[in-house]
């Protein structure tokens, strides 16, 4: 199956822009797992890439004519700043992130007032903008690729104008269970079922997202909001990093210097990485606990390890995503007065992204711990299991889609339980040199077993159904 010719729909694409202190434009080369995941695969297939403008900057590069690549076919869509607030930071990234990854606080929030039913207006704006932009570009019988779940509505409004196209959904978060969706507005949930439904297929990285997705048409009151809409077929196929660009970029001498800061700061001791946006499911602060409580309950490792936390700014736009930044600094700093001494900082913490110090990180960790509450996949679990080059042991969530793939090499834990995460730190610790090796040895060939082109064919493969 070729890729050329298909159209890729994200809300982040290959390009943006920033302005400088003097107003002039910069280019920003798109960030995230899914641009670099993406990007390579497509580079130079005569590929489209439909994506929106995410401020001021990107639209005055979209009048400028600057919003080019090489690669691909750019084709930007602007948005003003209100309807990208309203679809951006209310519905797709608190409302419906909050949604699938089951993060509301149920006693208060949300809360779906007028504003909210603005917000989602907004939302509807957003996806009838880039569905109109792919309606009047798109040649005849197209392959469409839309990614995650900022385009819930596009299936719907695409199969009603240009029922030639084939457009698939692939979904990177989880999908919510039944009784969540039932929080949402009923109006809502119709729209949200009938427009996932309007694609050929929705793909997920893990059977349980699947699962959780067929079972919301099922659902008696949900099957009712969604009115003739039926669930559509669905596909399980999970996203891997381009491993070859990946082990070059390790092998840097930008990684080779971090590596050396890294093994300075750690001053010899073993190491237990993690490395995530601030994100209230990547579950951070859990995981320092976890880690005090390992000092804690485990004395012999005191002095003996190091928590290196690289942990990077994500969505500052919202309010909960700053609280939760500032208790993570908090928590780093409570658990370093605690327990530190004049020449040992227990957790080590960078909040500034730095990717080749994330890769080097990554090759040296003794423990990785990836602990979400729940994740769709988690990139970092399998590129560090590919990466690290000390037989380094992977803890792993049972909520990460990942596990699904990595759990017969990774040890698992319940991201809920601090003291069982202590434990399961406690044991990676501990473990017998061989039986590191060969987990490691596992989670590797586990992860080499699948490639990115694997997931892109199953898209295409699916549209092609
Ligand atoms: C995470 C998710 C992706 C999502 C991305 C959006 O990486 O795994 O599914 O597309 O966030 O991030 P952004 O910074 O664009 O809001």
């Amino acid at each position: 199956m070729a890729a050329n010719d298909c159209i890729v729909v994200s809300n982040r694409g290959p390009l943006s822009f920033r302005f400088d202190p003097d107003g002039a434009l910069v280019a920003v080369p798109g960030g995230g797992g899914l641009v670099s995941s993406i990007a390579p695969l497509l580079a130079g297939t005569g590929a489209t890439w439909v994506s929106v403008t995410m401020g001021a900057a990107d639209r005055a590069a979209v009048e400028q004519g600057r919003m080019v690549d090489d690669s691909f076919t750019l084709l930007p869509v602007a948005i003003d700043d209100e309807t990208y607030r309203s679809a951006y930071d209310v519905v797709a990234n608190t409302t419906l992130w909050y949604l699938h990854h089951h993060l509301f606080d149920l006693p208060r929030r949300p809360r779906f007032d007028r504003h909210w039913r603005l917000a989602w207006d907004g939302y509807r704006r957003y996806n009838q903008v880039v569905a109109d932009t792919v309606i009047d570009r798109a040649p005849q019988g197209s392959t469409v690729l839309v990614q995650d779940y900022h385009f819930s509505l596009l299936g719907a409004m695409l199969a009603a104008a240009r029922p030639d196209l084939r457009a698939v959904h692939f979904c990177h978060i989880p999908f919510a269970d039944p009784n969540m969706v039932r929080v949402l507005p009923e109006a809502a949930v119709g729209e949200l079922l009938a427009g996932l439904a309007g694609f050929v297929a929705c793909g997920f990285h893990a059977h349980r997202w699947e699962a959780a997705f067929r079972a919301c048409y099922a659902d008696p009151v949900l099957a009712e909001l969604a009115g003739t809409a039926t669930a559509p077929p669905s596909f399980v196929s999970s996203l891997s990093s381009d491993h070859e660009g990946l082990v070059a970029e390790a092998a840097s001498p930008e990684c080779a210097r971090s590596v050396e800061a890294l093994r300075a700061e750690a001053g010899g001791r073993r190491i237990v990485l993690r490395v995530d946006r601030v994100e209230l499911s990547k579950n951070i602060v859990r995981g320092m606990l976890a880690f005090e409580e390992l000092l804690m309950a485990y004395p012999q490792w005191r002095d003996e390890v190091v928590h290196i936390a690289l942990v990077y700014p994500s969505r500052q736009g919202l309010a909960d995503y700053l609280a939760y930044g500032a208790e993570v600094t908090h928590t780093a700093e409570r658990i370093n007065h605690a327990w530190g001494t004049p020449t040992w900082t227990p957790i080590v913490l960078h909040v500034e992204d730095d990717r080749p110090r994330s890769l080097a990180s990554l090759t040296i960790f003794d423990v990785l711990l990836v602990n979400p509450v729940r994740d769709g996949l988690n990139l970092v679990a399998k590129e560090g299991s590919l990466l690290n080059g000390a037989d380094g042991v992977l803890v792993l969530s049972h909520e990460a889609g990942a596990w699904e793939e990595l759990s017969e090499a990774a040890l698992g834990v319940n991201p809920f339980d601090v003291a069982g995460t202590a434990d399961t730190l406690h044991r990676a610790l501990s473990m017998d040199p061989a039986e590191r090796r060969a987990r490691a040895a596992r989670l590797r060939s586990l992860v080499l077993g699948r490639t990115a082109a694997d997931w892109l064919d199953d898209q295409l493969a699916a549209a092609a159904q």
